[in-house]
């Protein structure tokens, strides 16, 4: 069998250095071809991961750069297409909703190759993300649907999708926070970086909605104003460190930085007092740690963070940011059960169920 996986972006990393390791191990006689689509591509965002996660080096690095949606999605599928004529993979397999994810999965299904889509179903309801768009056209055109919650059983129900095309695994972001626990925990970074456990605030905003217009300066003056009642750390995007040139404000207690290692944060996320974020992983990540995270989007595509007692939508409001210290105050601090199936082990699900489409 040979299996292509296409990845793109820092959480696609995430998402799939166990997925690999696991086809490795179940199905040692398939071939796997790693394709890097260089989406990104410093070595922050991408070569950290391969070298933290132990993820072989990428066969393929198609190296599309940033450019606009249609640019990037015109890029991978131009330089992936050549490549899966060549190969003529029994089955791709694409995670997470980016643009690298969709562009993949529609090259392929156009070659008639089957696709499979990790992390499918999710659903925020706003087609105004660019997102959502990926994500409802990739889980339109993919054969097998991973799913890692049951909300996106319902979703994918609903717009028409046969059930037996969707497999609960579980959830993959989860399986590496778990293979890397140990070294994490001993790492100590939040004293690397002058702030005590339980007592700073976590910061990553990279959404296009906040921080390409004033919004993400609203949000700037907010922090340095939660600053002043605890310890604020606050790792950059680039697109956020972009969007911010020449007016990085940050008073006394308010730390920019660029973005850290997988390892580093999440030594910096299992010890935070809360997390404020805009990212989708994130507000998974916190709910399996039990650390407080307060999400500043109108909406999310994973409603199970919510349920679970988390996660708290504060809306696209930075005006909301300034309470955060107040929140934490009323919060229970009880760490509670993960969802099911987010268990370390939705890599070998996922192992098994390839293993069973073995021509
Ligand atoms: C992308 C995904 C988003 C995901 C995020 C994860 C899409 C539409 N968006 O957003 O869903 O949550 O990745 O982090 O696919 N840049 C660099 N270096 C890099 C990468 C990016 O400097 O290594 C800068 C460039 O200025 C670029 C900008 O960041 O224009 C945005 O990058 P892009 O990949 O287009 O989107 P993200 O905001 O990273
Ligand atoms: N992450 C990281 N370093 C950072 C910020 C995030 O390693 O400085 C990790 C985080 O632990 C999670 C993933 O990156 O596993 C989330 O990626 P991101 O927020 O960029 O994307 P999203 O999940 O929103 O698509």
């Amino acid at each position: 069998m040979r299996i292509v996986h296409v990845l793109g972006t820092r959480p696609n990393f995430v998402k799939m250095a166990l997925v690999i390791a696991a086809v490795a191990t179940e199905l040692p006689d398939a071939e796997q071809v790693v394709v890097h689509t260089g989406q990104h591509y410093d070595r922050m965002m991408s070569q950290i991961f391969f070298e933290e996660l132990g993820v072989p080096e990428p066969d393929h690095m198609l190296e599309v750069g940033s450019g606009s949606h249609a640019q990037q999605t015109a890029r991978v599928m131009e330089r992936l297409e050549p490549l899966l004529v060549d190969s003529r993979p029994d089955l791709v397999v694409v995670p997470g909703d980016v643009n690298s994810t969709m562009a993949a999965s529609l090259t392929a299904v156009k070659l008639g190759i089957p696709v499979a889509h990790l992390e499918s179903g999710l659903r925020s309801f706003d087609r105004s993300m660019p997102e959502e768009v990926n994500r409802v056209l990739t889980d339109a055109i993919s054969d097998h649907l991973y799913i890692h919650s049951e909300d996106a059983r319902r979703n994918l129900s609903s717009e028409g999708i046969p059930d037996e095309k969707i497999h609960m695994v579980g959830n993959t972001m989860i399986d590496s926070l778990v293979a890397l626990e140990d070294r994490f925990r001993a790492l100590d970074a939040c004293s690397g970086h002058g702030v005590n456990p339980g007592e700073y605030l976590l910061v990553t905003l990279h959404r296009p909605a906040l921080v390409d217009g004033p919004l993400l300066f609203e949000a700037v003056e907010a922090l340095e104003r939660v600053a002043t009642r605890m310890p604020v750390l606050f790792p950059v995007h680039p697109r956020t460190k972009a969007r911010l040139a020449g007016r990085e404000a940050a008073g006394p207690g308010l730390k920019l930085i660029d973005p850290v290692g997988y390892l580093e944060f999440l030594s910096l996320e299992a010890d935070a007092g809360a997390v404020l974020t805009d990212s989708g992983g994130i507000q998974e990540e916190t709910t399996y740690l039990g650390i407080p995270c307060f999400t500043l989007r109108a909406n999310t595509e994973r409603p199970v963070t919510i349920e679970l007692g988390t996660n708290v939508l504060l809306g696209l409001d930075p005006a909301r940011i300034t309470g955060i210290p107040d929140l934490i105050a009323e919060r229970s601090g009880d760490r509670p059960t993960p969802p099911p199936f987010w268990d370390g082990r939705a890599a070998y699900r996922i192992a098994d169920h390839i293993a069973g489409l073995a021509p």
